[in-house]
This record gives C-alpha cells, structure tokens and sequence, in this order.
C-alpha cells in the first residue's frame, strides 16, 4: 500500500471553520462546490455540478461497467436479490484479481417485486408472494474475477456464488436462547458492514423493524409494538420474533457458514467496521441508524472470534466509551435479568448508562494512517439538523481498546460545503476520504434540499490544498441513493451501489425512473464498477 500522505496540520484550519459552521469555500467568496474549481494541480478531474438526470453520470476521466442488476441469474438455480447495499472484496488465494464480493440486499421494493404499492393499494400478498419476497433480501456472494479486457465480472454457475435469504436457518450465538431458539430464521435489513482480519464478512441488520415489527416492554412485560403494513404482511404467513434480528451477521464465505453475534448489541445496526488490536483482539464500532440512538464499540474477549466480547456505548459529551457489561454495573442488573437481556435491549441500556443520543449515525471508517475513527451522522430533522455532518473519534493515545476519545467535528453538510445527509464512506489506499449521501427519494428536490439535485458521490481529499474541500465525482439517477463504496485491491477500480432509482414510482405505470435500461424498463438496483484514467491517478 502506499503511504497516505495525509497531515493534521493540512486540516486544523478547515476542522476550525468547520465547526463552526462556516467553509472555506463560503470565505473565499465560492458558494458550494461544484463552482469551485481546482487549480489544476491537484485534482485530475472537474467536479460535476448537482444534477437530476436518470442516469449514472461521472465527472470525465471516469468510466463505469454494470457488474450485475436485480434478479441477475447468477446461476445453479441462484438469483441476485433487490436493492443492493454494501458491497467487501475477499480475496481468493491473495489474488488481486479473483475474490469473492459480498453484497447486501437491503430491502425489496413491493411495487417491482409483487406488482402492487402498499402505500396505494390494500391488496395483501399471498404465501407465495411472501416467500418470494423474503428471497429478495439478505445478501449475495459472487466469485468476481478480472477479464483480459481489464473489466471486472461475475462467474455465473460458479459454486463460489451463494445466497443468504430471509429464509436462511442462522445460529443465534448468545448465552441462553432468545425466545425460545438458538436459531433465526433469515436476515434482512442487511444495510452496511465491514470484514474480519480472518477472512468473513460482518453484514448489519439495520431497519429490521420493517419486516416482522418490534417488541416493547412495559413494567417487565413484553408486547409487541403496533404493527406497520408491511410488517404485518409478513408475520401473518410467519411469526417470526422480533428478538431475533437487529443484529450483526458474520458470513464465512469458504465455509458457507453464518451465525449471529449477539455480543455486538441489538439495534439499526449501519455498520460494523473492525480494528485489530496488537495482542490480536478486535474492535469493532458501530452505529445505530436513528434518530436520537448511539454509537458503540465492542472489544473481542480474544483473537479471531466475535463470539464473546465487553459492548460500550459512546458518551461523546465526556469523550467516554461506557461498558454495557451487566456484571460490572449495578443498575443493569437492577433493570434487566441477564447480559442477553441488556443485548436485546440495548436502546434502552444505552440510555441508562449515559450514552450520547447522536444524529442518525450511518457508516464509520478508520483513517489508515492516523486511526482517527469517522462517522458520518445523516441528518435529524425533529432537531433541524437537515444535513448532517461527519464527526470523528480520535482514541487516546491512538489506543482503540482505550476508554477514551476527543470527540470533533470534521465536515458540516449543507450548501456551503455542496453536500447533504452523509451516508457511506471509505478510505482509499491514498488515504483520502470518498463519500456517498442519502437525501431520502420523497426530499429530493424539496426544499431545504433543492439545491443538492441527485444523490451523489463525492472526493475529499484530505492533504493538501484541497484537503477538506468536498468535490461530486458522480450522480445517482431519479431517486436513487449512491452506497456501498467498495475499492477493489487492484488499484483503479471502484464498486458501487446504485441502490433504489425510480422507489417512489406510485404504480407501474407511472415509473420515476427507467435506468439503467431505458425506454419504459422498470429500474432495477445494481452494482456498477468504476474505473478510468483520473480513478487511477487519484490511487497511485
Ligand atoms: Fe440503510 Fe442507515 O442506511
Ligand atoms: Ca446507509
Ligand atoms: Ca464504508
Ligand atoms: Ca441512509
């Protein structure tokens, strides 16, 4: 890998003004930054300007190639499931070429998958539907390969390729069973995630509350929230309890295993984004993905397992990381019966012991070089906080098992910095920061978010005289959110989630968007591959 070249000093100034709510753009007099232009220099590209076409457009130098689309057949009877999400690279035998690639399957769309919007119709889906429904989500795993012509593709019929679905039997790994099982019928929800140095994919249950609902407990008992249209449809054909997602999935891609650790916590989990320890445990943190809920961090009790663990959840107003351990805090003992207890009712154990309520934090990554931990927090309307921002942890002593941290604001979102509710990030080998947002489909191009046009990925360098400065490299079509950023270890190539375009289509016959077909296709989620001369320069 190549040494990042990244400086803190290059970024002091811009944290500053940052923080303070005000861009270096909007003092140099340039409102947003697809009118800012590089000085030639530093950039190998110009920046986009916002836009609202359905397509997938990037500034030039760039090119794409879509590596697979929904219900893609991927052969042995295997089909790529909906709304793709977050996507690792594993590679086979340490080839840079040959890898297995894991991808989410968030959620489904009714409308394109049933035929029918449950927002404008009563119908109910039948037995049949449901189950094709569940099929829908989880996530794939696909043998990728490099061809000669450069370009990356997936071997169909390959027995590397592999489905998990929301019919999938997956352990439970916890210290009792969880209502009565050891064992969870499927996973969904699958938002983003993360890798173990040994060689699995972590995927995380994020909006599980969707599909079969939420409990609740009042005065020790428990009950089940009211249910949502969409949840119920699904638990009138199976009643799965609610108990049994909300957690953090880790997917052995040789073995063709998974299991559920229950360790990490039950929550909106976003992601699951891991730190190897120098006596080789593991930390992993992690977000969850609503309005006023915390951010955690779980350190492994040893090398190489996930099993067993101490939880913490963040209190960032004393730049503490609190335990969640039941046997270490007396008032966890006094509100809940056990530590699974406290795992599946972590929202509410979190509060108890002082964590921090965040603004809907989504993906966290690691700085290569100096291991500050960033966060992106997407927004919190109920708080006008419509943009959000990215924060950042910096562990004392740069010590990750430490139970300390400075807490700062990197990048505030909004007009003068040209980007809104941040969502996705990575590093690159360069160590300069990429970034993916999510303006949800029904905001885009309403006010306070008209100027942001489509949701877009974008270029933040972070040394030099660009460093903080925040530049569109591409643009989503009609409603679609941009996720999943995923470089591949050959050095010039990008994956990408195109996830959603055309989701507020009403019925079908008034679609929203087309892509990435055309004429009058129905969109379908994909996974793109990004590539070209100013990708290559900006990683070497
Ligand atoms: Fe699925 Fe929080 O994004
Ligand atoms: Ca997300
Ligand atoms: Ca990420
Ligand atoms: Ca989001």
């Amino acid at each position: 890998m190549t040494p990042p070249q990244f400086t803190e000093c290059d970024l002091k100034r811009r944290e500053f003004l940052c923080f303070m709510g005000i861009s270096g753009l909007a003092l140099a007099g340039i409102t947003g930054c697809s009118q800012y232009r590089p000085n030639g220099s530093a950039l190998p590209f110009s920046p986009l300007e916002p836009m609202n076409a359905d397509e997938f457009m990037l500034a030039k130098g760039f090119n794409y190639k879509i590596l697979v689309s929904e219900q893609a057949d991927l052969g042995n009877g295997l089909k790529f499931g909906c709304n793709n999400d977050f996507i690792s690279y594993l590679p086979i035998k340490n080839r840079a070429y040959e890898g297995y690639l894991w991808v989410n399957h968030e959620y489904y769309t009714r409308l394109f998958v049933t035929g029918f919007n449950s927002r404008y119709s009563d119908l109910k889906p039948t037995k049949k539907q449901v189950d094709h429904e569940l099929y829908q989500v989880g996530g794939s795993i696909l043998h990728v390969k490099k061809n000669k012509s450069g370009h990356w593709e997936y071997l169909k019929g390959s027995a590397k390729n592999q489905r998990i679905t929301g019919h999938t039997q997956i352990p439970l790994i916890a210290d009792r069973p969880i209502v009565n099982s050891t064992v969870a019928m499927g996973t969904l929800a699958n938002c983003a995630g993360g890798q173990t140095p040994w060689g699995t994919f972590l995927t995380c249950e994020e909006n599980y509350d969707n599909f079969y609902g939420e409990v609740e407990f009042k005065n020790g008992q428990r009950q089940m929230k009211s249910p949502t249209a969409q949840d119920a449809s699904w638990r009138q054909y199976y009643n799965n309890p609610p108990e049994h997602y909300g957690w953090v999935v880790e997917v052995d891609p040789v073995n063709k295993t998974q299991k559920k650790l229950t360790a990490l916590g039950r929550f909106a989990h976003e992601s699951a984004t891991v730190h190897s320890l120098p006596d080789g445990r593991v930390v992993v943190y992690s977000g969850d993905d609503k309005a006023n809920e915390c951010i955690y961090k779980f350190i492994s009790d040893r090398p190489n397992s996930l099993d067993q663990g101490e939880l913490f959840v963040a209190n960032t107003e004393k730049g503490e990381w609190v335990s969640l351990s039941w046997k270490k805090n007396l008032l966890l003992q006094k509100n809940f019966k056990d530590q699974t207890e406290v795992l599946i009712r972590c929202r509410e154990a979190a509060k108890l012991v002082g964590g921090t309520p965040q603004d809907r934090p989504e993906d966290i990554e690691i700085h290569p070089e100096t291991g500050h931990v960033y966060v992106t927090l997407t927004n919190n309307k109920a708080k006008g906080n419509f943009h959000g921002s990215i924060v950042k942890f910096e562990p004392q002593n740069n010590d990750h098992a430490s139970d300390r941290y400075t807490f700062k604001t990197f990048l505030a979102g909004g007009e003068e910095n040209g980007f809104s509710c941040p969502d996705n990030l990575a590093f690159d080998r360069k160590g300069n920061l990429w970034m993916a947002c999510d303006i949800s489909p029904n905001a885009l191009g309403k006010a306070p978010y008209n100027s942001f046009k489509n949701n877009s990925l974008f270029y933040i360098p972070m040394s030099g005289s660009d460093a903080g400065r925040v530049f569109r490299v591409a643009s989503g079509p009609v409603e679609s959110e941009l996720t999943g950023l995923c470089f591949a270890p050959d050095g010039e190539s990008l994956f990408l989630s195109v996830q959603h375009p055309g989701e507020a289509s009403k019925d079908m016959n008034s679609l929203t968007s087309h892509w990435p077909m055309g004429g009058n296709a129905t969109p379908q989620s994909s996974v793109v591959c990004i590539q070209g001369p100013a990708l290559k320069k900006l990683l070497s």
